[in-house]
């Protein structure tokens, strides 16, 4: 399975660790970057990067880091097709799956553990979308995506 990944200064420590974490455990991992965390960069470039590229592929999931995670997540989100789902527990990273069949996984790089952030992204991977009653919650997500944006 190819993963995608990719963060801001603010998460580029813990997305290093989850590149090499990942890579060890023999996922395909491709890092969209940013390739630094002494130079600030927009956290929106990096996870509009992974959500279109994930969009663009269907056997990929996708993986985007931020300081808190929460930008990141608002970004991916915007891109059509994507589901990001900002988890801190294990129990949040599985539901994001078996409930919300997220294909991208949002991590905040100065809120979670290492270890913490491996396990939630392995939780994320090993659990299966359940389907059934879930399945008309994400087709109205979806549907949301044709609706004519606010104007402010
Ligand atoms: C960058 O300092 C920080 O704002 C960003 O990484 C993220 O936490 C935003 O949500």
């Amino acid at each position: 399975m190819n993963i995608i990944i990719g963060s801001d200064h603010g998460g580029y420590r813990l997305k290093s660790f989850l590149v090499h974490a990942l890579t060890l455990k023999g996922y395909d991992v491709t890092d969209l970057g940013t390739d630094s965390s002494d130079h600030p960069v927009d956290y929106p470039d990096f996870a509009a990067a992974v959500a279109r590229a994930v969009a663009a592929d269907p056997a990929a999931l996708g993986i985007v880091l931020c300081g808190t995670g929460i930008g990141a997540s608002i970004a991916a989100n915007k891109v059509r097709g994507i589901r990001c789902a900002l988890v801190h527990d294990c129990y949040t990273a599985r539901m994001a799956r078996e409930h919300n069949n997220a294909n991208v996984l949002a991590l905040g790089g100065r809120t979670t553990a290492e270890e913490i952030a491996l396990e939630c992204t392995m939780t994320w991977l090993n659990a299966t979308y359940q389907g059934g009653r879930h399945q008309p919650r994400i087709d109205k997500i979806t549907a949301l995506e044709s609706e004519a944006p606010r104007k402010d």
